[in-house]
């Protein structure tokens, strides 16, 4: 019973935040830059009041000053990671997020456990600072946005996956509801879990850049073996769900999630797009690399398709490229 008042105090004081760093940012005039901010990103006022975005102040004591006046203690506020201890002044302490804006990270039964807090000039790294692994907080188990994507992925069958804050705002905004945010590029096995719980479609919305292409081939390890079906919504060269959004239009981060593909074919896309295809040599690895990716997937006409494309790419006849990825599978350690 003692540790569920300290979780729901925890938790109150959590909100508190989240509320007022909401109130910061509406109606502060320090705010007015932020305001601007993300505006010129393309997401509107609803938006960001449904996911509760905020500001937190330049200050370095307003919300340690306001939290102590509603009832909370120092030692409450190192446990949530709103205070930190000061290095220079021991036993005095000081807020964590100043001028940023403030993602709070709920649960998925709403309750706010963190904070994913960007810097608003790129001169004040990290780009993004969280709240650190504590008492209420887990990086590693945490979904942005699950408590507002849990319900419409449910119904939908299908939850799609994309990197940042931003991109799941940008989602959200296009109509994209059962869209939720893995705060980085690599999806963790509780995460995976998470998502096997909410729906049997998974769609990956990754951003366009090395890091995560890689990642969507590390995630698709993470969930093989679960009851997941995994598809992937390919974006151009570079871009993230938030870029498609500010650049072209709702209309398009909602077409992006309509024609996503099977993981097998964006697999089989990005070897053939990375290999050296110049010399036989290079043909030889690419069917390598390629052989156990076939061999993974059921006999069907997709697979038969994609084997098509293969022979295609790499000037063969279909019965050969068949023939050598049919090898390669086997002979793949
Ligand atoms: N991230 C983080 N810490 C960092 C950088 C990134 O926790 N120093 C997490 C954040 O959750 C971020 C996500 O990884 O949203 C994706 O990173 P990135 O693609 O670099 O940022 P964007 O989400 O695209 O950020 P923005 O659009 O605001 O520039
Ligand atoms: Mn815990
Ligand atoms: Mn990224
Ligand atoms: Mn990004
Ligand atoms: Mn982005």
């Amino acid at each position: 019973k003692a540790r569920r008042e300290r979780r729901d105090r925890l938790h109150a004081l959590l909100d508190r935040a989240a509320g007022y760093y909401a109130r910061y940012l509406w109606e502060s005039a320090e705010a007015a830059a932020a305001r601007d901010y993300l505006a010129r990103r393309g997401l509107e006022v609803e938006t960001l009041r449904t996911y509760r975005v905020g500001y937190a102040p330049s200050a370095w004591d307003k919300m340690l000053l306001g939290s102590r006046q509603a009832g909370f203690s120092e030692e409450e506020l190192l446990a949530t990671g709103l205070a930190q201890r000061s290095r220079q002044r021991p036993g005095s302490y000081y807020d964590r997020f100043r001028e940023r804006i403030m993602f709070p990270l709920a649960n998925a039964r709403g309750k706010v456990v963190g904070f994913g807090a960007r810097a608003m000039r790129d001169n004040q790294p990290p780009k993004y600072l969280n709240t650190s692994e504590g008492e209420v907080f887990h990086k590693g188990s945490q979904l942005f946005g699950i408590d507002i994507a849990r319900r419409p992925a449910a119904r939908a069958g299908t939850i799609v996956l994309a990197e940042g804050y931003t991109d799941v705002l940008a989602l959200h905004q296009a109509g994209v509801q059962n869209a939720v945010g893995v705060m980085g590029t690599s999806l963790t096995d509780e995460q995976a879990r998470e998502l096997e719980r909410t729906a049997r479609t998974l769609v990956l919305a990754l951003d366009a850049d090395g890091a995560g292409q890689e990642a969507m081939v590390r995630a698709s390890r993470i969930a093989a073996g679960r009851r997941l079906e995994l598809r992937v919504a390919r974006l151009a060269d570079g871009m993230d769900p938030a870029d498609l959004i500010q650049q072209q239009g709702a209309g398009a981060v909602r077409e992006l999630v309509a024609r996503s593909v099977p993981f097998v074919s964006f697999h089989v896309d990005k070897i053939l797009g990375s290999a050296d295809l110049g010399d036989a040599e290079g043909k030889d690895r690419a069917i390598a690399e390629l052989g156990p990716v076939l061999a993974a997937t059921p006999p069907s006409v997709l697979r038969e398709e994609l084997v098509g494309r293969i022979a295609d790419r790499l000037g063969l006849g279909r019965p050969l490229a068949a023939q050598l990825l049919e090898r390669a599978a086997a002979e793949a350690p």
